[in-house]
C-alpha cells in the first residue's frame, strides 16, 4: 500500500490524474504481491479483468509478482508492460514512453483491482524495505532485497506532508521494522518513534508488525505514554508448534510468543493483538496442527489471518518432500480460521462498555476505526449522525457487536 501511495504522488507530480472512477483509464497499474501462488492469481486475474473492460489502456503489471517471475508475465496477453519492484523509479518514464506523449493521462493504480486509494483517511508510510531473515517459506527477501531502512527526516517530511493534506493516521509499514536503523548508528524503532511524536502533529500512529522478540520494554513505554500511538499490535506467529517454527526458521519460540503477548497486556491492557498463521506448512502432521489450534485459541489474539501454505519457488521449504495435501490445507486453515473468528467475537464483546477514539472512514458514522482496530458504526438513532463526517475522530461508547462490528454512539 505504501508503494502504491508513493507511485499515484510521483504520476501526479508527472501531470498525470490519479483517479479511481474513470470510464476508460489510459493507464490502469497492477501493484502486485507474491506472496503466495494465491496472490499471483488475484494480480493475473486483476489484469484480465482491467482488459477485457478496457481495451485501449496500457496495463502495467508491478510490484513483486512482476519482479519475481516477468517472463511468466510476458505470456500473459492482457498484460502491456512489466516493470520489476525494484525498478519502480523507472515505471514513470517506461510508462510515458509507451503513452507516445499523449499529454494529460488518466491513471488508475490498484493493488488487488479493487482498492482505492483516493480519498483515504489512513496512509501508509514506509520506514523500511527488504528483508535479510531467512524464513525457509518466504520470497519477499528475494523480491525485496536486503533490509534498509528509509532515513528519518525523509519518514518525518513524508508524515509532515500528509498531516498537512488532511491525512489523521499513518502506518509506519515495511517487512523488519525491529531491526529499524541500524545501518544508521544511534538509530532504532524506538527512537524513531519518539523523533516522529515530537516532530509531527499526526493525530495517529499505528506500526504494522513487529516479531516477539524485537517487543521490548523500551518500546512499550512509549505506548503508555502517548495516546497517539494507537495500542494495536500485529505480532505474526505462522505456527504454533515449536517444532514447526524451527523448520520454519523462525527466531522464536512459542513461549517468547506467549511472553510478548503477557507484557503487551501487562503495560497496554486494552491493546489488540492480531497474528498471521500458515496453515499446513511441509511436515505438519496433525499433531502439530492440533498444537496449533489450541495454542491460537489460548492466545484469545483479536484477529488472527490465516494463510493456506504456499510453495514459493526458490524458497527452502519447496524443497521440504513432505507436502501437506491440498485438500488437507483447506481444512486446517478452515479450522483455523474458525478460531480467529470466536475469539474476534470474544475480543469485539469484551469491548462493550469501553470508550475510544474512532476514526471515521465514511460520512454519518457509517463506518470507522477505533485505536484499538475494532470496526465500529454508529447506531441509527443517533440524531447528529448527518454531522459526523469522515475523515473527522470522534469518542464513542461501544454498544453492541454485530456481525464483525461494534454499534456506537458519540460521547459529547
Ligand atoms: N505460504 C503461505 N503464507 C505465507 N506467508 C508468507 N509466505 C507464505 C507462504 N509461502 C504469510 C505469512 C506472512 C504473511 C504476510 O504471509 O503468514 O506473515
Amino acid at each position: 500500500m505504501a508503494d502504491s501511495q508513493k507511485l499515484a504522488l510521483e504520476f501526479q507530480q508527472n501531470g498525470f490524474i490519479v483517479g479511481n472512477k474513470f470510464n476508460e483509464p489510459d493507464v490502469y497499474i497492477i501493484n502486485s504481491c507474491t506472496i503466495t501462488a494465491n496472490a499471483d492469481r488475484t494480480a493475473r486475474q486483476a489484469a484480465n479483468y482491467a482488459k477485457k473492460q478496457w481495451p485501449n489502456s496500457l496495463v502495467v503489471m508491478t510490484g513483486c509478482y512482476a519482479e519475481r517471475d516477468p517472463k511468466g508475465l510476458k505470456s500473459l496477453e492482457s498484460v502491456d508492460l512489466i516493470v520489476g519492484g525494484k525498478k519502480k523509479n523507472e515505471i514513470v518514464s517506461r510508462i510515458i514512453d509507451r503513452l507516445n506523449n499523449r499529454k494529460i493521462s488518466q491513471i488508475e493504480i490498484s493493488e488487488f483491482g479493487n482498492d482505492s486509494l483516493l480519498g483515504r483517511t489512513r496512509a501508509s508510510v514506509k520506514i523500511q524495505e527488504g528483508c535479510d531473515q531467512v524464513c525457509s517459506y518466504c520470497i519477499v527477501p528475494k523480491v525485496r532485497g536486503r533490509e534498509k531502512s528509509i532515513p528519518p527526516i525523509e519518514i518525518i517530511n513524508s508524515i509532515n506532508n500528509l498531516a498537512n493534506r488532511g491525512v489523521k493516521e499513518v502506518v509506519l509499514t515495511g517487512t523488519q521494522l525491529g531491526t529499524y536503523g541500524f545501518e544508521f548508528g544511534n538509530m532504532s524503532l524506538d527512537i524513531l518513534i519518539k523523533k516522529i511524536l515530537s516532530e509531527t502533529e499526526i493525530p495517529r500512529i499505528r506500526v504494522s508488525s513487529i516479531q516477539p522478540h524485537e517487543l521490548n520494554q523500551n518500546l512499550l513505554e512509549i505506548w503508555m505514554d502517548d495516546s497517539r500511538l494507537c495500542p494495536h499490535f500485529h505480532i505474526p506467529l505462522q505456527s504454533g508448534s515449536d517444532k514447526i517454527l524451527k523448520s520454519m526458521r523462525r527466531k522464536y519460540d512459542l513461549r517468547m510468543f506467549q511472553n510478548a503477548v503477557n507484557e503487551i497486556r501487562t503495560y497496554i491492557p486494552r491493546a489488540s493483538i492480531t497474528t498471521d498463521i500458515i496453515a499446513g506448512y511441509p511436515g505438519e502432521t496433525d499433531d502439530d496442527h492440533e498444537e496449533s489450534k489450541n495454542y491460537l485459541k489460548n492466545l484469545l489474539l483479536s484477529d488472527s489471518h490465516v494463510f493456506r501454505y504456499s510453495d514459493r519457488p526458490g524458497t527452502t521449504s519447496m524443497y521440504i518432500n513432505e507436502k501437506t495435501p491440498t485438500k488437507i490445507i483447506d481444512f486446517r486453515s478452515f479450522e483455523l480460521r474458525e478460531i480467529a473468528i470466536l475469539n474476534k467475537k470474544n475480543y469485539l464483546e469484551s469491548s462493550i462498555g469501553q470508550i475510544r477514539k474512532v476514526l471515521w472512514e465514511e460520512n454519518e458514522g457509517r463506518s470507522g476505526l477505533t485505536d484499538n482496530y475494532v470496526r465500529v458504526k454508529l447506531s441509527k438513532n443517533m440524531v447528529f449522525k448527518k454531522k459526523v463526517k469522515k475523515n473527522t475522530i470522534d469518542s464513542v461508547l461501544l454498544l453492541k457487536v454485530i456481525d464483525e462490528e461494534v454499534l456506537a454512539e458519540i460521547i459529547k
